[in-house]
């Protein structure tokens, strides 16, 4: 099963953190996930995918505005209605609005019919809320909590749709 995992980044965090989501979601058996930069997508994999995961930057506590406008103009033609979506951020500040961000994409993907989720409280620790969120210049400490954001999301994805 194919899984995207899409990102803008300015200064390499969220990339670094996309790289992450990949790695757990691989671990799923079947699994072929890829990340993609939103200026750099393969269209052809993206409408594949049943779960696609959207990850930005926090710019003034939101998405960063390329973010936006990539929601705005380009997600429409990848038929992302039906996929299961989930969203990350990363944010130079604890309470910097990091989950801000997250929350504005995940609103974006239900606008779109996607099926939202980031696994909640259902694994138990570590509950991830919205989505994940790291801080710029700590990834080395976040890589975990990605990786099993990744594997999660891809074990949820497996349950929906491995019948179809
Ligand atoms: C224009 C701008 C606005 C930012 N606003 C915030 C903010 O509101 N809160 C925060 O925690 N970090 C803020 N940051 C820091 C970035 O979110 C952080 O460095 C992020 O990890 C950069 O991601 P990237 O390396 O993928 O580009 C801002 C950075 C820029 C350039």
């Amino acid at each position: 099963m194919k899984m995207s995992v899409l990102y803008y980044t300015r200064t390499g965090h969220s990339r670094q953190m996309a790289e992450q989501i990949v790695r757990g979601m691989v671990e799923q058996p079947g699994v072929e996930a890829r990340a993609f930069s939103i200026d750099q997508v393969d269209e052809d994999f993206v409408r594949d995918s049943r779960c696609v995961i959207l990850g930005t930057p926090t710019y003034f506590a939101s998405t960063a505005a390329e973010v936006k406008t990539w929601l705005d103009t380009s997600a429409k033609k990848l038929g992302l209605a039906g996929k299961l979506g989930g969203a990350f951020a990363t944010e130079d500040y604890l309470h910097g609005g990091g989950d801000l961000a997250i929350q504005s994409i995940l609103v974006h993907m239900m606008v779109l019919g996607m099926l939202v989720y980031s696994g909640g409280g259902s694994f138990g620790p570590p509950v991830i809320h919205l989505g994940p969120a790291a801080l710029g210049g700590h990834e080395a400490e976040y890589e975990e909590l990605f990786r099993l954001y990744g594997s999660r999301m891809a074990s949820k994805a497996l349950e929906l749709f491995s019948q179809s």
